[in-house]
């Protein structure tokens, strides 16, 4: 049964409590938090401040994805802020698996992202030390993009590795899922479906929450 999570990038910034709590009880279990700092990525979102005020109202598990560079300099930051899960990209720093161990020696999951153009084979050394992997669908930067067909296969075959590895790492996936393609995301491996805009850019997000959850199974 795969997890969703809501990418809070896609809210109403002037009404994030209401906006949390309510796709919380609508079922989505994680919520999806995009820091980005305008140059691993070219737009800026926001930080641990923000991460922080949320925090308390919601229990929903804080899945955050860190699009910066050198994420080393800022873990203690995030997970002081409420951090479950923390997300580090491969491409963002020259030591990935010292800065997955330093963050699971905190007691909170280590995760690890790939862009689309990076291939899975670089991870082969890192999959022992994660609790998930993050697979972007899209460039990553902007919400409300258009899934790349070609990233499904590198899901498709990551899920064939974890299988013939023993290893138990959730599979996630992070840009321009929708309801029509929550059904095949799931059966390709995805555990975790991060969506933005096909969530809170609906008419009633509760709703769309129940409908990819349905979809997914
Ligand atoms: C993109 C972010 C995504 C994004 C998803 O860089 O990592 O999490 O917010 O948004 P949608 O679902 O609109 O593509
Ligand atoms: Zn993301």
């Amino acid at each position: 049964m795969a997890i969703l999570s809501p990418s809070l990038l896609a809210a109403d910034f002037s009404c994030l409590g209401p906006s949390v709590k309510k796709i919380y009880e609508a079922g989505a279990a994680y919520l999806h938090l995009d820091v980005m700092d305008g140059a691993f990525v070219p737009n800026i979102s926001f930080g641990p401040c923000v991460i922080k005020a949320i925090r308390p109202l919601t229990d929903a598990v804080f899945d955050v994805h860190l699009m910066i560079d050198k994420p080393e300099r800022y873990i203690d930051e995030f997970i002081d802020s409420g951090a479950d899960l923390l997300t580090i990209h491969y491409e963002a720093t020259t030591a990935p698996a010292d800065v997955l161990a330093s963050i699971r020696k905190k007691g909170i999951k280590a995760c690890i992202a790939i862009k689309p153009s990076t291939p899975i084979a670089v991870l082969d050394n890192l999959l022992p030390l994660v609790d998930m992997v993050l697979i972007m669908t899209v460039e990553p930067g902007f919400g409300g993009q258009k899934l790349i067909p070609e990233t499904i296969d590198k899901i498709a075959a990551l899920h064939k590795r974890r299988k013939a590895l023993g290893l138990s790492f959730l599979i996630e996936a992070d840009g321009g899922i929708t309801l029509s393609n929550t059904h095949t995301l799931s059966s390709a491996g995805v555990d975790v479906l991060v969506a933005g805009s096909a969530i809170f850019g609906a008419e009633h997000p509760e709703t769309a929450v129940q409908a990819m959850l349905s979809a997914a199974k």
